[in-house]
């Protein structure tokens, strides 16, 4: 698809995209102040080069080694404070987390998921979130476990050993399937492709742009041109699924919820259901296809992992299907997911403004304020994780063999995969659930192998995927 494509209407995609980003109703204060005492850290070109950069993760990497608990640099004409001590993020996500909104890259971001749960503040988010909630009840995760399951086994099915797959954009097609069949009873395996391309695109063309906030949009680049395009296109698709939906009348899933909030009048209107479709199917599906690729990659390069959960797997399930009542079974396949999201947390930064003043550690942070922490430079830091590169999933096991997030030892602050408070994602026990179960079901009979030769980078967007796919082989085990 080119940007002279007919279909697309550049100019109306532009102006939907700003009307997303000026709907808010939280207004950012700025931070002036001249006569606060800041803590040193990088140059403002250093920063600005750093976090546009391929390898933005080890930069910040690089700010959590040399400077304790926290930086001062500057974001273009903003203050910003990079926090690299586990107390000091507890603190400004946790213990100040009311007083913050979100920062410039979901800020940004809201020219594509609008007002949905991810980008929304204050009462609109509470709103939002009391709403879509009862989705991610425990009973509801225990009723998806088996469509998870059952995608996983169909997706099995469609493996051929010998054969080779890019594995990212094959975990992003059942993941997306997953999310499509527990949340919106809808069948995406058809858009897969087409989503996974456009989604490629806009990760390329806005992604490490959205440092730059909303004012990305208005730079007229060939990247902003394919970004717009494909926000279109996954827009359209997602219609499809909201009018498809509303012919179908009640169907007891997510989607039905929302437009029956819709209905009702004042609760929601078209614009926001949309947003939150939008929202629940790319935070849904993205993050979590991220986590699946990189193990298989780990599994790959580490064959005595491999042999360690494909032990745990023979034993408990002896080739039969996992379900809900497996997890607590399946300490080992938990532990090398964790272990996976330590090395390559699929959101590996998060940034918020503050709202008030804010004292950390002796320094005053400003109304207005940004902040950011990274999941990468904490869950690889030295200080507080053993053997801090190196993959070991055993690190997640007690004594006692049972799987535990504390098992490591570390510190609260230095573990974030999932973020904090009320802005905590709302997905991580479904998370959790998929990957566990999807890894348990195809791990049974598959261990696939990177392809000779193939070198994976890191590409950090607004998760942290690979810069041209993971080429693996398909072998049975
Ligand atoms: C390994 C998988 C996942 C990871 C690492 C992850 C990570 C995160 C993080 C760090 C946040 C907080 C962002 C911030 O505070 O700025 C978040 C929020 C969110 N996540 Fe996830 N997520 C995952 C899976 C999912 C899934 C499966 C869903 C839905 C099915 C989902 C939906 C959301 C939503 C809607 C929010 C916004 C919550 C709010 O602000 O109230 N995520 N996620």
């Amino acid at each position: 698809m080119t940007a002279t494509d007919p279909e697309i209407d550049l100019r109306a995609a532009a102006r939907a995209a700003q009307a997303r980003v000026a709907h808010s109703d939280v207004i950012p204060p700025r931070d002036r102040r001249r006569d606060v005492a800041r803590p040193p850290g990088p140059r403002p070109l250093a920063t600005l080069r750093g976090l546009t950069s391929a390898s933005a993760p080890e930069f910040l990497a690089s700010i959590e080694r040399d400077y304790q608990p926290m930086a001062h640099t500057r974001l273009g004409r903003e203050h910003a404070y990079i926090l690299t001590a586990p107390s000091a993020i507890v603190d400004v996500f946790i213990g100040h987390g009311r007083q913050t909104m979100k920062g410039r890259g979901l800020q940004g971001a809201k020219a594509i998921l609008g007002n949905g749960l991810l980008t929304s503040e204050g009462d609109v988010h509470l709103r939002n979130r009391r709403l879509v909630q009862p989705a991610f009840h425990r009973d509801r995760i225990a009723s998806y476990s088996q469509d998870m399951v059952r995608l996983a086994e169909l997706h099995s099915k469609g493996w051929h050993a010998g054969a080779e797959v890019d594995m990212q954009a094959d975990m992003s097609a059942l993941t997306l399937a997953i999310v499509g069949t527990t949340l919106f009873g809808a069948d995406l395996s058809g858009e897969a492709r087409e989503i996974g391309q456009s989604l490629e695109r806009l990760l390329h063309g806005m992604g490490s742009r959205l440092f730059l906030g909303p004012a990305a949009l208005r730079i007229k680049t060939p990247a902003r041109q394919r970004g717009l395009e494909a926000i279109s296109r996954i827009d359209a698709i997602v219609q499809r699924v909201i009018d498809d939906h509303r012919a179908a009348g009640d169907t007891g899933d997510m989607l039905s919820m929302l437009i029956a909030a819709e209905d009702e009048g004042d609760v929601f209107d078209d614009a926001q259901v949309r947003d939150e479709a939008m929202t629940l199917i790319l935070a849904g599906h993205e993050t979590t296809a991220m986590t699946l690729t990189w193990t298989w990659l780990l599994l790959s390069r580490n064959p005595a992992a491999a042999e360690w959960v494909h032990a745990e797997l023979d034993e408990v399930l002896a080739g039969r299907a996992p379900t809900m009542a497996d997890m607590a079974s399946l300490p080992r396949t938990r532990a090398i997911i964790a272990e996976s999201i330590r090395l390559y947390p699929p959101a590996w930064i998060q940034g918020r403004r503050l709202l008030d003043d804010v004292e950390v550690d002796g320094w005053t942070m400003p109304a207005g304020t940004l902040v950011l922490a990274s999941q990468y430079a904490l869950h690889r830091s030295p200080r507080w994780w053993e053997s801090s590169q190196s993959f070991r999933p055993q690190r997640w096991l007690n004594g006692d063999g049972t799987f535990s997030e504390d098992a490591p030892g570390q510190p609260r602050g230095a573990w974030f995969p999932f973020g904090w408070g009320n802005r905590r994602c709302i997905g991580e026990q479904f998370a959790w659930t998929e990957a566990t179960l999807v890894l348990a079901t195809l791990a049974q009979e598959w261990q696939p192998e990177l392809a000779p030769g193939a070198v994976v980078t890191p590409r950090p967007a607004v998760t942290l995927r690979t810069h041209n796919g993971v080429p693996m082989a398909l072998k049975r085990r």
